[in-house]
Protein backbone atom coordinates (compact mmCIF):
# COMPACT_ATOMS: atom_id res chain seq x y z
CA UNK A 1 0.00 0.00 0.00
CA UNK A 2 1.21 3.48 -0.80
CA UNK A 3 0.84 5.93 1.88
CA UNK A 4 1.31 9.95 1.06
CA UNK A 5 3.58 11.43 3.86
CA UNK A 6 1.86 15.55 3.80
CA UNK A 7 3.67 17.99 5.68
CA UNK A 8 4.47 21.57 5.57
CA UNK A 9 6.66 21.81 8.31
CA UNK A 10 8.76 18.47 8.93
CA UNK A 11 10.63 15.92 6.92
CA UNK A 12 10.51 12.58 8.65
CA UNK A 13 10.24 10.30 5.36
CA UNK A 14 13.52 8.55 5.76
CA UNK A 15 13.06 7.85 9.59
CA UNK A 16 9.48 6.75 9.27
CA UNK A 17 9.95 4.91 6.38
CA UNK A 18 12.80 2.50 7.54
CA UNK A 19 10.85 2.38 10.51
CA UNK A 20 7.65 1.32 8.88
CA UNK A 21 9.88 -1.13 6.93
CA UNK A 22 11.01 -2.80 10.07
CA UNK A 23 7.85 -3.22 11.27
CA UNK A 24 5.82 -3.63 7.73
CA UNK A 25 7.03 -3.89 4.34
CA UNK A 26 3.77 -3.86 2.44
CA UNK A 27 3.77 0.26 2.93
CA UNK A 28 5.47 2.77 0.44
CA UNK A 29 6.05 6.16 1.82
CA UNK A 30 5.81 8.75 -0.88
CA UNK A 31 5.97 12.86 -0.49
CA UNK A 32 3.41 14.15 -1.25
CA UNK A 33 3.96 16.12 -4.37
CA UNK A 34 4.96 12.78 -5.64
CA UNK A 35 4.84 11.75 -9.54
CA UNK A 36 3.10 9.03 -10.00
CA UNK A 37 -1.04 8.36 -9.36
CA UNK A 38 -3.12 9.91 -6.47
CA UNK A 39 -6.19 7.39 -7.27
CA UNK A 40 -4.52 4.72 -5.00
CA UNK A 41 -3.84 6.52 -2.44
CA UNK A 42 -6.19 5.20 0.53
CA UNK A 43 -3.64 6.66 3.01
CA UNK A 44 -1.99 9.85 4.31
CA UNK A 45 0.45 10.47 7.48
CA UNK A 46 0.33 14.42 8.10
CA UNK A 47 1.13 17.08 10.28
CA UNK A 48 -0.07 20.86 9.50
CA UNK A 49 -1.13 19.81 5.59
CA UNK A 50 -1.38 22.68 3.26
CA UNK A 51 -5.05 23.89 2.86
CA UNK A 52 -5.30 21.81 -0.70
CA UNK A 53 -3.28 18.78 0.23
CA UNK A 54 -6.01 16.46 0.41
CA UNK A 55 -7.90 17.25 -2.76
CA UNK A 56 -5.53 15.51 -4.34
CA UNK A 57 -6.41 11.90 -3.60
CA UNK A 58 -9.86 11.09 -4.31
CA UNK A 59 -9.43 8.10 -2.33
CA UNK A 60 -8.33 9.07 0.62
CA UNK A 61 -9.75 6.58 3.61
CA UNK A 62 -7.66 8.09 6.62
CA UNK A 63 -5.06 10.07 7.90
CA UNK A 64 -2.75 9.57 10.49
CA UNK A 65 -1.51 12.40 12.70
CA UNK A 66 2.40 12.53 13.50
CA UNK A 67 0.99 13.34 17.31
CA UNK A 68 -1.69 13.08 19.89
CA UNK A 69 -3.07 16.55 18.80
CA UNK A 70 -5.25 16.43 15.61
CA UNK A 71 -5.84 20.47 15.29
CA UNK A 72 -3.71 21.18 12.27
CA UNK A 73 -5.40 18.17 10.29
CA UNK A 74 -9.06 18.82 11.07
CA UNK A 75 -9.24 22.36 10.14
CA UNK A 76 -7.36 21.91 7.10
CA UNK A 77 -10.23 22.73 4.40
CA UNK A 78 -9.47 19.96 1.74
CA UNK A 79 -10.22 17.45 4.29
CA UNK A 80 -13.25 15.40 3.44
CA UNK A 81 -15.91 14.60 6.49
CA UNK A 82 -16.00 11.24 5.46
CA UNK A 83 -12.10 10.54 6.00
CA UNK A 84 -11.11 9.11 9.01
CA UNK A 85 -8.65 11.04 11.36
CA UNK A 86 -6.20 8.60 13.62
CA UNK A 87 -3.90 10.26 16.37
CA UNK A 88 -0.98 9.00 18.59
CA UNK A 89 -1.95 7.00 21.63
CA UNK A 90 0.98 6.08 23.24
CA UNK A 91 1.57 5.27 26.91
CA UNK A 92 5.52 6.33 26.72
CA UNK A 93 4.33 9.35 25.86
CA UNK A 94 1.57 9.82 28.59
CA UNK A 95 4.76 8.94 30.90
CA UNK A 96 6.76 11.31 29.28
CA UNK A 97 4.49 14.04 29.29
CA UNK A 98 3.92 13.40 32.73
CA UNK A 99 7.17 13.53 33.77
CA UNK A 100 7.31 17.30 32.40
CA UNK A 101 4.42 18.18 34.67
CA UNK A 102 5.68 16.87 37.50
CA UNK A 103 8.65 18.90 36.86
CA UNK A 104 7.36 21.96 36.87
CA UNK A 105 4.80 21.44 39.47
CA UNK A 106 7.12 20.53 41.88
CA UNK A 107 9.70 23.36 40.39
CA UNK A 108 6.72 25.91 41.81
CA UNK A 109 5.93 23.95 44.99
CA UNK A 110 9.92 23.95 45.89
CA UNK A 111 10.57 27.57 44.82
CA UNK A 112 12.80 26.93 42.33
CA UNK A 113 13.05 29.90 40.20
CA UNK A 114 13.65 31.94 43.54
CA UNK A 115 16.92 29.05 44.91
CA UNK A 116 18.25 30.07 40.71
CA UNK A 117 18.04 33.71 41.70
CA UNK A 118 19.79 33.67 45.21
CA UNK A 119 22.19 31.69 43.83
CA UNK A 120 23.08 34.17 40.93
CA UNK A 121 23.36 36.35 43.84
CA UNK A 122 25.67 34.13 46.34
CA UNK A 123 22.12 34.62 49.00
CA UNK A 124 22.01 31.45 51.62
CA UNK A 125 18.58 31.49 52.50
CA UNK A 126 16.28 29.13 53.41
CA UNK A 127 12.37 29.40 52.36
CA UNK A 128 9.68 28.57 53.88
CA UNK A 129 8.65 24.61 52.66
CA UNK A 130 4.98 23.52 51.70
CA UNK A 131 4.42 20.44 51.38
CA UNK A 132 2.84 18.55 48.25
CA UNK A 133 -0.51 17.81 50.03
CA UNK A 134 -0.57 22.01 50.35
CA UNK A 135 -0.86 21.97 46.43
CA UNK A 136 -3.37 21.17 44.83
CA UNK A 137 -3.53 20.35 41.18
CA UNK A 138 -6.41 20.68 38.75
CA UNK A 139 -5.82 18.75 35.46
CA UNK A 140 -7.65 20.21 32.24
CA UNK A 141 -8.35 17.01 30.36
CA UNK A 142 -8.44 13.63 31.80
CA UNK A 143 -7.66 11.62 28.86
CA UNK A 144 -5.38 9.57 27.53
CA UNK A 145 -2.42 12.07 29.13
CA UNK A 146 -4.44 13.42 31.37
CA UNK A 147 -5.05 10.25 33.42
CA UNK A 148 -1.68 8.91 33.36
CA UNK A 149 -0.55 13.12 34.97
CA UNK A 150 -3.42 13.06 37.35
CA UNK A 151 -2.40 9.11 38.74
CA UNK A 152 1.27 9.83 38.83
CA UNK A 153 0.83 13.28 41.10
CA UNK A 154 -1.61 11.85 43.26
CA UNK A 155 1.21 9.06 43.46
CA UNK A 156 3.33 11.89 45.16
CA UNK A 157 0.86 13.29 47.23
CA UNK A 158 -0.86 16.38 45.44
CA UNK A 159 -4.39 16.96 45.78
CA UNK A 160 -5.50 16.22 42.22
CA UNK A 161 -8.50 17.40 40.38
CA UNK A 162 -9.57 16.59 36.81
CA UNK A 163 -11.91 17.96 34.30
CA UNK A 164 -13.51 16.36 31.43
CA UNK A 165 -16.44 17.09 28.85
CA UNK A 166 -17.95 13.98 29.89
CA UNK A 167 -18.29 12.44 33.33
CA UNK A 168 -15.89 10.15 34.61
CA UNK A 169 -15.14 7.41 37.03
CA UNK A 170 -11.70 8.14 38.93
CA UNK A 171 -9.99 6.19 41.15
CA UNK A 172 -10.45 7.90 45.04
CA UNK A 173 -7.15 9.70 44.71
CA UNK A 174 -8.28 12.46 41.93
CA UNK A 175 -11.84 14.27 42.27
CA UNK A 176 -13.59 14.43 38.68
CA UNK A 177 -15.01 17.58 37.23
CA UNK A 178 -17.25 17.71 34.32
CA UNK A 179 -18.98 20.32 31.94
CA UNK A 180 -18.64 23.83 32.96
CA UNK A 181 -20.11 24.28 36.33
CA UNK A 182 -17.65 21.35 37.19
CA UNK A 183 -15.01 23.85 35.80
CA UNK A 184 -15.37 26.87 38.12
CA UNK A 185 -15.68 24.24 41.13
CA UNK A 186 -12.33 22.70 40.11
CA UNK A 187 -10.52 26.11 40.03
CA UNK A 188 -11.84 27.18 43.01
CA UNK A 189 -9.40 24.97 44.80
CA UNK A 190 -7.03 25.66 42.26
CA UNK A 191 -3.39 26.51 42.52
CA UNK A 192 -1.16 24.94 39.90
CA UNK A 193 -3.67 24.16 36.51
CA UNK A 194 -2.29 21.95 33.75
CA UNK A 195 -4.07 22.26 30.40
CA UNK A 196 -3.80 18.94 28.77
CA UNK A 197 -6.90 19.64 26.56
CA UNK A 198 -7.26 18.95 22.69
CA UNK A 199 -7.99 22.40 20.72
CA UNK A 200 -11.70 22.59 19.55
CA UNK A 201 -14.09 25.46 19.06
CA UNK A 202 -14.93 24.79 22.54
CA UNK A 203 -11.75 24.89 23.82
CA UNK A 204 -10.15 27.65 21.89
CA UNK A 205 -9.28 30.69 24.01
CA UNK A 206 -9.92 28.64 27.54
CA UNK A 207 -7.04 30.07 29.39
CA UNK A 208 -8.43 33.70 29.95
CA UNK A 209 -8.40 36.18 33.11
CA UNK A 210 -12.07 34.84 33.77
CA UNK A 211 -10.39 31.30 34.50
CA UNK A 212 -6.84 32.74 36.19
CA UNK A 213 -9.41 34.78 38.61
CA UNK A 214 -10.79 31.79 39.93
CA UNK A 215 -7.83 29.85 40.83
CA UNK A 216 -6.18 30.50 43.97
CA UNK A 217 -3.85 33.39 44.36
CA UNK A 218 -0.33 33.29 43.51
CA UNK A 219 -1.28 30.10 41.26
CA UNK A 220 0.40 28.35 38.39
CA UNK A 221 0.33 27.27 34.83
CA UNK A 222 1.38 24.96 32.84
CA UNK A 223 0.24 24.92 29.44
CA UNK A 224 1.19 21.81 27.28
CA UNK A 225 -2.06 21.79 25.27
CA UNK A 226 -2.11 23.59 21.91
CA UNK A 227 -0.89 27.77 21.72
CA UNK A 228 -4.23 28.60 21.13
CA UNK A 229 -5.46 27.86 24.74
CA UNK A 230 -4.28 30.54 25.50
CA UNK A 231 -5.19 34.62 26.03
CA UNK A 232 -1.79 35.41 25.55
CA UNK A 233 -2.27 39.26 27.36
CA UNK A 234 -4.43 37.69 29.73
CA UNK A 235 -1.64 35.81 31.23
CA UNK A 236 0.73 38.38 31.02
CA UNK A 237 -2.16 40.79 33.15
CA UNK A 238 -2.62 37.39 35.42
CA UNK A 239 1.57 37.37 36.48
CA UNK A 240 1.77 41.47 36.85
CA UNK A 241 -0.97 41.45 39.37
CA UNK A 242 0.41 38.31 40.88
CA UNK A 243 -2.79 36.47 40.94
CA UNK A 244 -0.69 33.83 38.99
CA UNK A 245 2.98 33.49 39.93
CA UNK A 246 4.44 31.87 36.80
CA UNK A 247 3.54 29.63 34.06
CA UNK A 248 5.39 27.17 32.09
CA UNK A 249 4.71 27.50 28.66
CA UNK A 250 5.50 24.58 25.98
CA UNK A 251 2.98 25.59 23.04
CA UNK A 252 2.64 28.70 21.29
CA UNK A 253 0.27 29.91 18.99
CA UNK A 254 2.86 30.95 16.58
CA UNK A 255 5.50 28.47 16.39
CA UNK A 256 8.82 28.74 17.16
CA UNK A 257 7.84 31.66 19.13
CA UNK A 258 9.00 34.94 17.64
CA UNK A 259 12.28 36.41 18.70
CA UNK A 260 10.97 39.21 19.71
CA UNK A 261 8.05 38.00 21.78
CA UNK A 262 7.45 38.88 25.42
CA UNK A 263 6.97 35.42 26.91
CA UNK A 264 11.49 35.08 26.22
CA UNK A 265 12.45 37.10 28.80
CA UNK A 266 9.16 37.05 31.13
CA UNK A 267 11.03 36.97 34.49
CA UNK A 268 8.02 34.60 35.85
CA UNK A 269 7.28 32.54 32.51
CA UNK A 270 9.62 29.35 31.75
CA UNK A 271 9.69 28.46 27.60
CA UNK A 272 10.45 25.26 26.33
CA UNK A 273 10.00 24.15 22.34
CA UNK A 274 6.87 22.17 22.08
CA UNK A 275 9.20 19.96 23.52
CA UNK A 276 7.32 18.19 26.68
CA UNK A 277 7.59 14.83 24.22
CA UNK A 278 8.64 14.16 21.34
CA UNK A 279 6.34 11.75 19.32
CA UNK A 280 8.58 8.43 18.75
CA UNK A 281 8.76 7.03 15.23
CA UNK A 282 8.12 3.77 16.48
CA UNK A 283 4.45 4.91 18.09
CA UNK A 284 3.80 6.73 14.58
CA UNK A 285 4.66 3.77 12.46
CA UNK A 286 3.07 1.06 14.28
CA UNK A 287 -0.25 3.62 14.15
CA UNK A 288 0.14 4.03 10.27
CA UNK A 289 0.57 -0.06 9.95
CA UNK A 290 -2.71 -0.67 12.03
CA UNK A 291 -4.72 1.85 10.07
CA UNK A 292 -3.66 0.48 6.84
CA UNK A 293 -4.33 -2.95 8.54
CA UNK A 294 -7.74 -1.93 9.19
CA UNK A 295 -8.43 -0.10 5.92
CA UNK A 296 -7.70 -3.14 3.86
CA UNK A 297 -9.84 -5.74 5.91
CA UNK A 298 -12.95 -2.49 5.97
CA UNK A 299 -12.98 -1.33 9.71
CA UNK A 300 -12.47 1.61 11.60
CA UNK A 301 -8.63 2.41 12.00
CA UNK A 302 -7.88 2.28 15.83
CA UNK A 303 -7.39 5.43 17.59
CA UNK A 304 -9.79 7.25 15.10
CA UNK A 305 -10.87 10.60 16.68
CA UNK A 306 -14.32 11.17 16.36
CA UNK A 307 -14.95 13.94 13.80
CA UNK A 308 -17.93 16.11 15.08
CA UNK A 309 -16.18 16.50 18.28
CA UNK A 310 -13.03 17.30 16.91
CA UNK A 311 -10.55 15.40 18.92
P1 LIG B 1 -7.50 12.74 24.76
O1 LIG B 1 -8.36 12.93 23.56
O2 LIG B 1 -7.20 11.36 25.19
O3 LIG B 1 -8.16 13.50 26.01
C1 LIG B 1 -8.75 14.74 25.88
C2 LIG B 1 -9.44 15.11 27.19
O4 LIG B 1 -9.93 16.45 27.08
C3 LIG B 1 -10.66 14.22 27.48
O5 LIG B 1 -10.74 13.95 28.86
C4 LIG B 1 -11.84 15.10 27.06
O6 LIG B 1 -13.06 14.86 27.75
C5 LIG B 1 -11.31 16.47 27.44
N1 LIG B 1 -12.04 17.51 26.70
C6 LIG B 1 -12.11 17.71 25.37
N2 LIG B 1 -12.93 18.74 25.10
C7 LIG B 1 -13.39 19.20 26.28
C8 LIG B 1 -14.28 20.22 26.67
N3 LIG B 1 -14.87 21.01 25.76
N4 LIG B 1 -14.53 20.40 27.97
C9 LIG B 1 -13.96 19.60 28.91
N5 LIG B 1 -13.09 18.59 28.61
C10 LIG B 1 -12.82 18.39 27.31
O7 LIG B 1 -6.17 13.55 24.47
P2 LIG B 1 -4.68 13.29 25.03
O8 LIG B 1 -4.75 13.17 26.50
O9 LIG B 1 -4.02 12.21 24.27
O10 LIG B 1 -3.96 14.65 24.58
C11 LIG B 1 -4.46 15.90 24.99
C12 LIG B 1 -3.77 17.03 24.25
O11 LIG B 1 -2.45 17.22 24.75
C13 LIG B 1 -3.56 16.84 22.75
O12 LIG B 1 -4.74 17.10 22.00
C14 LIG B 1 -2.47 17.86 22.45
O13 LIG B 1 -3.07 19.12 22.17
C15 LIG B 1 -1.70 17.93 23.76
N6 LIG B 1 -0.36 17.32 23.63
C16 LIG B 1 0.73 18.13 23.71
C17 LIG B 1 2.01 17.60 23.63
C18 LIG B 1 3.20 18.47 23.79
O14 LIG B 1 4.31 18.04 23.47
N7 LIG B 1 3.05 19.68 24.30
C19 LIG B 1 2.22 16.17 23.40
C20 LIG B 1 1.01 15.41 23.37
C21 LIG B 1 -0.24 15.97 23.47
P3 LIG B 1 -13.84 13.46 27.58
O15 LIG B 1 -12.98 12.45 28.33
O16 LIG B 1 -15.14 13.71 28.23
O17 LIG B 1 -13.89 13.17 26.12
C1 LIG C 1 1.32 16.83 20.08
C2 LIG C 1 2.33 15.79 20.13
O1 LIG C 1 0.16 16.55 19.76
O2 LIG C 1 3.53 16.14 20.21
O3 LIG C 1 1.68 17.97 20.37
O4 LIG C 1 1.97 14.60 20.11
Amino acid sequence: MRCALVSSSLDIRGYLGAEIARIADRIEIVDHRHNGSDADINLAIAWHPPADAFERYPNLKAVCSLGAGVDNIVTCPSLRPDIEVVRIVDPVQAQMMSGFVIWHVISHQRRFATYLAQQRDGIWKRLPQRSAQDVPVGILGYGEIGQRVAADLAQLGFPVRAWSRSAKATPGSVRAFHGRSGLAAMLDETEVLVNLLPLTQETQGILDAKLFARMRRGGYLIQVGRGEHLIEEDLLAALDSGQLDGAALDVFTTEPLAPQHPFWHHPKIVVTPHDACEVRVEAVATAVVATADAIQTGRRPPNAIDRQRGY
